[in-house]
């Protein structure tokens, strides 16, 4: 039941949505807006003692002399700087008189069926059917401010997806500089937090902590969220695990700078608060110009990390990701770029495709070096048309050989770049984000193209519209090579540069909304050097993201295990690449490689012509297992069985299908214990009266006794799940198996 009411009598605001409620009161006499809780569902409404507004001494309209005590308690749904709550803000507005200190007051509400969008930016979306809205206008009458906040739930999911309007209504020009999307006060129940942190070739490892006193928090000031930091934190309970415990988790949809900031107080009360990094923003808003946060998405989870993950999931399923492939099964592709690199033309190319035809593999993706002058990375970014030296007859020969082997074909394109060396950068050098009069820093040797100005994106768009045109392209990878700096604008006024950041993420989405809006069919794969730009806010405009450019079996077990935390299976790149593998120089087996990428999106990254003959031929094999399993991996629920980050010794997950009627479940032995001969797992999701096989991904049983052998057995899930399977801890490392359950 989803249900969104304000409560005249006790002036108070309840969401209740599938498991979880939300409450809000108004402070009587002040107005202020207070959270009074979020969590499991509860049957009452009236719940407002726990804002503990008449606890002595604070209480204002009855002891005004200690007036600043209350605020710095308060628990304020939307906190203001300046005014004595002390902890940090959720917003500050630099006045037209030069004034920060803000106070927001109830004003008026509205609650409706369905949601609207934001205004330039990534949303969840929902229809009039399934997805209620709550509005609350907050005003500051001296300032004249308004901020409405934003309220929707979804039928069925445990989350409320929050947002934040400022709208200046006080005849003069203000400057806003700090607007969170979503602030959350709680009181602190000996939480531990989890945040994602990692590097190149590194991204999304998990890291749990004590929620300390003082401010802790995850940042990005590289214009992007960066391999380094993630938007994403989760509040659990001391003794919460996988599957037990209460656990808050709030992510943003956002592809920009952003920080994520838990606050404990002195008096044990914890601020939760997400949104973008004030550190380089600052937005003038004219008399009656109005400024929309990103969106944070905030979920709760009575059931451990996995309900949370499950959660993410189904939101980011059914109410996030569009288009064309939302619900489909991806093409299986075969990636040049660790084949062949810059070495490449049309011949090597077809070869590939060749082979890779052959063998069951769908799309060819052509990855950087297609165009212009772009022999190695030094070169060419923003040249976007073909090298026709490299690609004898162009993408169109290139479409049509492919196209005849039965495969599709893909495209590389990194649209936000330029190279010093570039005809683009010839003619018109103040398209580069500079500051005026010095070079800017390069990295990988290039720069970053201003993204803010309009002219910029449509040429840039005008040049890929025509390539995309130009022949049978049906997949785009989008990449983003380096981070922000030396950040200033030839077309942005002084008093406005503070607004480059968020504005350059718009021209972006911009950009992508256009290429899938002209493209309907058109497959779009974000990537930056990995999995820089992994977020909810590329999940609108393409429904998967290349996770990371490391594709060996070990690292990917807790890169998509952090990923997996909140994204969904369906939307991770993952692909079998060759070994020594390119990025740590480990050899795994072939068969391991494929078992992890067959929980993303599954392709490969290396030159099938070369790989040895025993390689090649396992990849039919795969390639079925794909087929066999992608449904279950792609809509399945999600499931951790045991974590390689924490134990140092294997990694197991499982999907299961929504009705329980079948799972699959990977196990990857890292490294081998010593006289271990099997580890006990518990399978999780599937109907605890029903019969199950158990089998091998060849179709025989898995047996776990000799007894067993050559008997064809089935298991109650109330025994998969209670009392669990062996599975054999195998002689040697990097060893994985797939366990097919199936209801007989
Ligand atoms: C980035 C991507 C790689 C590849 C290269 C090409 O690093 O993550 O997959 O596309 O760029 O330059």
């Amino acid at each position: 039941m989803t249900d969104i009411r304000y409560l005249e009598d006790l002036k108070s605001f309840k969401i209740d949505v599938a498991h979880i409620s939300y409450v809000m009161g108004i402070v009587d006499k002040e107005g202020f807006l207070g959270h009074a809780y979020f969590g499991k569902h509860i049957a009452d409404d009236d719940v407002s003692y726990l804002m503990r507004v008449f606890e002595p001494p604070f209480t204002p309209e009855r002891n005004e002399r200690d007036r600043l005590s209350f605020y710095d308690c308060f628990p304020f749904e939307y906190p203001t700087h300046g005014i004595g709550d002390f902890r940090e803000s959720a917003v500050r507005i630099e006045t037209g008189s030069g004034n920060y200190a803000n106070s927001l007051t109830f004003k008026s509400h509205r609650i409706y069926d369905g949601k609207e969008g934001i205004q330039g930016l990534p949303a969840t979306w929902g229809n009039a059917a399934d997805t209620k809205t709550l509005e609350i206008t907050l005003e500051d009458r001296e300032a004249g401010i308004e901020a409405i906040l934003y309220y929707s739930v979804f039928e069925g999911i445990d989350a409320v997806v929050r947002h934040t309007k400022i709208v200046n209504k006080s005849g003069k020009t203000v400057y806003l500089t700090k607007a969170a999307s979503a602030s959350l006060d709680m009181d602190n129940r000996d939480f531990d937090k989890i945040t994602l942190f990692g590097s190149w070739a590194r991204e999304r490892h998990i890291n749990r902590t004590a929620v300390n006193y003082g401010i802790q928090g995850m940042c990005s000031r590289r214009g992007e969220p960066g391999h380094q930091e993630h938007a994403f934190t989760c509040l659990m309970e001391k003794n919460a695990g996988q599957n037990n415990g209460e656990v808050y988790g709030i992510d943003l949809v956002y592809s920009g700078n952003f920080r994520t900031l838990t606050e404990r107080s002195q008096f044990d009360q914890v601020r939760l608060m997400t949104g973008i990094d004030p550190e380089d923003f600052r937005w003038e808003l004219k008399d009656g110009a109005s400024f929309e946060t990103p969106e944070a998405v905030l979920v709760f989870s009575a059931e451990g990390l996995g309900g949370m993950s499950r959660t993410f999931h189904d939101l980011y399923r059914e109410h996030l990701i569009r288009g064309y492939y939302r619900d489909k099964k991806r093409p299986i592709l075969i990636n040049n770029w660790e084949a062949t690199y810059f070495d490449f033309n049309a011949e090597k190319l077809v070869n590939i495709a060749d082979c890779a035809s052959k063998l069951g593999i769908e799309m060819l993706v052509l990855d950087d070096g297609w165009f212009g002058n772009r022999f190695d990375d030094n070169r060419a970014l923003g040249d976007w048309y073909v090298n026709e030296k490299k690609l004898e007859g162009g993408l169109k020969k290139l479409a049509e050989e492919v196209n005849r082997r039965g495969m599709k074909l893909g495209l590389w394109f990194e649209p936000e770049m330029i190279s010093p060396d570039s005809d683009l950068y010839r003619a018109h050098p103040d398209w580069a984000v500079h500051v005026q009069g010095r070079r800017p820093g390069l990295a990988r040797n290039q720069m970053v193209l201003d993204f803010t100005r309009e002219d910029v994106t449509d040429y840039v768009y005008s040049l890929i519209k025509k390539v995309l045109e130009s022949a049978n392209i049906e997949y785009v990878k989008w990449d983003m090579n380096r981070p922000l700096s030396d950040i200033g604008s030839a077309c942005l006024p002084a008093e406005r540069m503070g607004e480059f950041h968020h504005r350059y993420v718009m021209g972006v989405y911009k950009l992508q909304e256009r290429l899938v809006t002209d493209f309907p069919k058109l497959l779009l794969e974000n990537c930056s050097g990995g999995g820089a730009r992994f977020d909810a806010g590329m999940l609108y405009y393409g429904p998967q993201i290349w996770c990371s450019d490391d594709t060996d079996a070990v690292e990917r077990l807790e890169i998509q295990e952090g990923t997996a935390l909140i994204y969904p299976l369906s939307a991770m790149g993952a692909h079998v690449s060759d070994c020594p593998n390119h990025a740590v120089g480990r050899t795994t087996p072939f068969e391991t490689r494929g078992h992890v990428a067959l929980s993303g999106t599954f392709g490969y990254e290396l030159d099938v012509t070369r790989i040895s003959e025993e390689d090649r031929k396992l990849i039919p094999h795969q390639v079925e297992l794909y087929h066999r399993f992608n449904d279950l991996v792609r809509t399945g629920d999600y499931y951790r069985i045991a974590s390689f980050s924490e134990n140092h010794a294997f990694d197991c997950w499982e999907s299961v299908a929504k009705d329980g009627s079948e799972a699959l479940v990977t196990c990857v032995n890292v490294r081998k214990t010593a006289n271990v001969k099997s580890r006990r797992i518990k399978l999780f999701g599937l109907q605890e009266n029903a019969s199950y096989r158990l089998l091998n991904e060849d179709g025989s049983d898995f047996v776990q006794t000799m007894s067993e052998e050559g008997k064809t057995l089935y298991f109650h899930g109330s025994t998969l799940m209670n009392a669990g399977i062996n599975i054999p801890d195998t002689w040697g490392d990097f060893r994985s198996r797939l366990i097919h359950v199936k209801q007989a």
